[in-house]
């Protein structure tokens, strides 16, 4: 069972946990001992990202084993182990057995529990500040998908765990992967160095089709509204925390670091829902973050089938700027002309491979603070857009909004939330 107080522990019972695991990590990373031979790894949510991310840390180290999974449904785990083991490349550093295969509610922390170094975690958003704060409670190291959270609450959980996991010398890889991409990575060098001059405006776009296929919400007779919304999760704010959290926070991301960490005092937004569907999430959004240096950053997004789609980031500064929409020039124009022109590499290969090199080297990363800024910054869009007022930072990340339920029961009525109506739905 998942409870609240998980999510709020308080600070003493936090660092006592961090004097046990810190003695262990401590000798970890203490260069004069030799690396561990063998890295072995916990996967947590074995749907299409946590599948993929598996595979990923398998192919970053030799060394790797997977060695336990969790989810909170049989068939899923099942499928993900027998994809994986159909990789050949990778097929004899799978040590998962019926024992070390956990499924429920609860199967996270027998993950946690069963010896592995490193967990990854990719189930439904909801769940990751519990996943994570356990997680580094145990002394592991984690892979963390984005969203990090759902609400301002699992925000606060999140950062008070990334700075526990930084006095435990853990490394925490965020799954924002654009960061580890190495076109972008240069692009945003070039920025950050000038080549567009000082930074004015962004405007992003994330607009893409529906993911119906995926998530159809067809309900199977006998099953619960619990193991309805698990199964069709992306529908449901409580879960996902809508699209704009869930996926177009790829862009939010690349507006922090673009930014340089510089988070917005406030957030205006607009959004709803045009195409009917089952839950209660919009399918647009567009949003206005407004920065103390007066930079305006733009977002929108929107899931629909049938229409003009694309991502882009268009970043304008006082001596140029960047595109790289399919309907402008892309690159850097202006007093700087430039396209990038280096390697590409597989942006979620990359974040492994420099994860387990840290683990490696003992010189742990931590993408922690960052991973949390950038989910509250598209928190804090939704928020404003649900009710239709200004939210500031503080508000987003003071918010006292839970969504995620203190307890979970599989047999419990869980009604669907309404549809938000901004000017009726409370900033809360
Ligand atoms: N970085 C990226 O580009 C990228 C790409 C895809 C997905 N993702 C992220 O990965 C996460 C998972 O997405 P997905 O596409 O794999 O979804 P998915 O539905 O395929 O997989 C999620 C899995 O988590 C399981 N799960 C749900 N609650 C759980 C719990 N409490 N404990 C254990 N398992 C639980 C589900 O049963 C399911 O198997 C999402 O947060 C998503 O945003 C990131």
């Amino acid at each position: 069972m998942l409870t609240r107080r998980h999510f709020l522990r308080n600070s003493s019972t936090v660092a006592v946990g961090g004097l046990v695991a810190s003695a262990t990590l401590s000798r970890a990373a203490d260069s004069s001992t030799p690396a561990p031979s063998v890295i072995k790894v916990g996967l947590i949510g074995c749907g299409g990202r946590g599948t993929g991310a598996a595979l990923q840390a398998l192919k970053a180290d030799p060394g790797v084993r997977l060695t336990a999974l969790a989810d909170v449904f049989a068939d899923r785990l099942d499928s993900s182990l027998a994809t994986l083991k159909k990789m050949a490349a990778v097929a004899n550093r799978i040590d998962v057995t019926p024992a070390t295969s956990f499924v429920g509610l609860d199967a996270y922390q027998k993950v946690i529990d069963s010896g592995v170094d490193v967990v990854l975690l990719a189930s439904t958003p909801a769940f990751r500040p519990e996943h994570f704060r356990a997680a580094v409670a145990a002394g592991k190291h984690v892979f963390c998908e984005k969203p990090v959270a759902v609400d301002g609450p699992g925000i606060r959980s999140v950062l008070a765990s990334a700075a526990e996991a930084q006095r435990k010398n853990l490394s925490v890889m965020s799954g924002f992967c654009w960061r580890y991409d190495p076109r972008m990575r240069a692009t945003v060098a070039q920025i950050h160095a000038g080549a567009i001059g000082d930074l004015r405006a962004i405007i992003a776009t994330y607009h893409t089709g529906t993911l119906t296929t995926k998530f159809p919400g067809t309900r199977t007779p006998g099953q619960t509204d619990l193991e309805w919304q698990l199964r069709n999760w992306y529908n449901f704010t409580w879960l996902s925390g809508d699209h704009l959290v869930e996926q177009a926070i790829h862009n939010v991301d690349k507006i922090a670091w673009l930014m340089k960490q510089e988070m917005p005092t406030q957030a205006i937004a607009v959004g709803g829902r045009t195409v009917p569907a089952y839950g209660n999430t919009y399918d647009n959004f567009s949003v206005a973050y407004e920065y103390a240096s007066g930079v305006r950053a733009t977002l929108s997004c929107r899931q629909h089938d049938g229409v003009y789609n694309e991502v882009t980031d268009y970043v304008m500064g006082t001596e140029g700027i960047f595109s790289n929409g399919r309907l402008a020039t892309q690159g850097i124009t202006g007093k700087t002309n430039w396209k990038y022109t280096g390697p590409t590499r597989d942006m979620y290969q990359v974040e492994h491979d420099e994860l387990f090199a840290a683990i490696r080297a003992g010189k742990p990363v931590n993408d922690g603070i960052s991973m949390a800024h950038s989910t509250l910054m598209a928190i804090m869009g939704r928020m404003a857009a649900y009710t239709g007022q200004v939210v500031t930072w503080d508000r987003a990340l003071n918010s006292e909004e839970v969504l995620v339920p203190a307890t979970l029961d599989w047999n419990a009525p869980r009604p669907v939330a309404a549809r938000a109506i901004p000017g009726q739905t409370k900033l809360a």
